[in-house]
């Protein structure tokens, strides 16, 4: 039997000619901390909410221990907690009435829920707060409340869409060793953009861009390559100092991967990019290399390249891709003009429920 508890196969979806989510597949095991990290509209939420029953995939298909999407919801629904990006809470109820409400729902009654319920209060230090009312709480502990919804039913999967999005950092601390906690025994995918936070929760990482799976990495696979440096060199233009001649020679400095030449404003000067193929530090070698091959180094730099640098190259450019149109200009204008209608409907509807309400305020 596979140990996989999540298993995602060539997901796709495409809302209207947006092709929200390509191709992606990927599994995740018991006991696995997954972080699902991409920028803005890489599809992150989207592919939670197709392992989460919340949409259909336009095509693939995804099981959760053991339960298909589309054949079991139910029984995917039961393996699961899940922390939405925006925590859809009752607001006008107290904390301890709305996780009665989940337990009641999860079908969970007297001395069973009442433990579940304090376990779940426990684990995201909600105490102080469980008599007060939810529209009463900060950011942070709406959050933590949301988390305690998804615990309640003790689910061996949790699919939390940017669960610390909101906590300042003594709250992010607590709930990633909350998350490490739970994460030891069941399966837990956690989205962000944070590579530094995923790093220090995540047993694995995977990097989406554009609706396409770019990366994925363990955070110490990450780590080497955030700690990969590259060099800056300034060399003099002039007889030694040929461009072809110099690059010729770092590139055969030994632990030497690549040799780029930079465009440059300053007059005289030659710029390379130097890319290691190793961690060592080459700097003495590619001194050397200068004092061998006789031209005159001007500058020599060492720089780290950095997780958001590697985050950048991996994401740029992102946002959903629009795919060639699917439907008929006749069709999408008829759309356009249905939705304009619908904005101007729910614009005049604003407007009419303001004065109503003013002359409410004025009688
Ligand atoms: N209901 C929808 N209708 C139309 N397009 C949508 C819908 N939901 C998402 N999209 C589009 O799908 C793409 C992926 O969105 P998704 O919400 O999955 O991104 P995300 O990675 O969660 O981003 P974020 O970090 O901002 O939460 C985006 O281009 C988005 O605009
Ligand atoms: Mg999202």
């Amino acid at each position: 039997m596979s140990n996989a508890m999540i298993e995602a196969r060539d997901l796709s979806k495409s809302y209207g000619p947006v092709h929200a989510l390509k191709d992606v597949s990927f599994e995740v095991s018991r006991g696995e901390v997954l972080g699902f990290l991409g920028p803005n509209g890489a599809g992150k939420t989207t592919t939670m909410k197709i392992l989460t029953c919340f949409i259909a995939p336009s095509g693939g298909t995804a099981k959760i221990n053991g339960a298909d999407v589309f054949d079991d919801p139910m029984g995917v629904r039961r393996s699961i907690g899940y922390l939405p990006e925006s925590t859809p809470l009752y607001t006008e109820m107290l904390v301890l009435e709305y996780l009665q409400f989940v337990a009641k729902m999860r079908g969970y009654t007297g001395t069973d829920a009442r433990k579940r319920i304090k376990k779940a209060v426990e684990q995201t230090s909600l105490e102080d707060v469980i008599a007060k009312e939810i529209r009463a709480l900060s950011k942070g502990y709406r959050q933590r409340v949301g988390l305690a919804q998804a615990l309640v039913h003790e689910p061996p999967v949790l699919i939390l869409d940017e669960p610390m999005s909101g906590l300042d950092p003594n709250q992010a601390a607590e709930i990633r060793e909350l998350i490490k906690e739970i994460g030891r025994e069941r399966t837990v995918i956690l989205s962000t953009h944070d590579l530094g936070e995923v790093q220090v929760t995540c047993d694995r990482v995977l990097i989406i861009s554009k609706g396409t799976l770019v990366a994925d990495d363990t955070p110490e696979e990450l780590r080497e390559r955030s700690g990969k440096a590259s060099y800056r060199l300034v060399v003099a233009e002039d007889a030694q100092g040929d461009e072809a001649r110099v690059r010729d020679l770092l590139g055969k400095v030994k632990g030497v991967d690549r040799v780029r030449a930079r465009a440059t404003e300053a007059k005289g000067e030659l710029i390379f990019a130097v890319t290691p193929s190793g961690s060592s530090d080459i700097r003495r070698d590619l001194f050397q290399a200068a004092v061998d091959g006789k031209f005159a180094l001007l500058g020599l730099e060492k720089k780290a390249e950095g997780l958001d640098a590697i985050f950048r190259d991996l994401t740029t450019g992102d946002a959903g891709v629009p795919s060639k149109p699917t439907k008929t200009k006749a069709a999408a204008s008829a759309e356009d003009k249905k939705a304009e209608a619908r904005a101007k409907k729910a614009a005049r509807d604003a407007a009419k429920a303001e004065a109503d309400e003013d002359e409410e305020k004025d009688s």
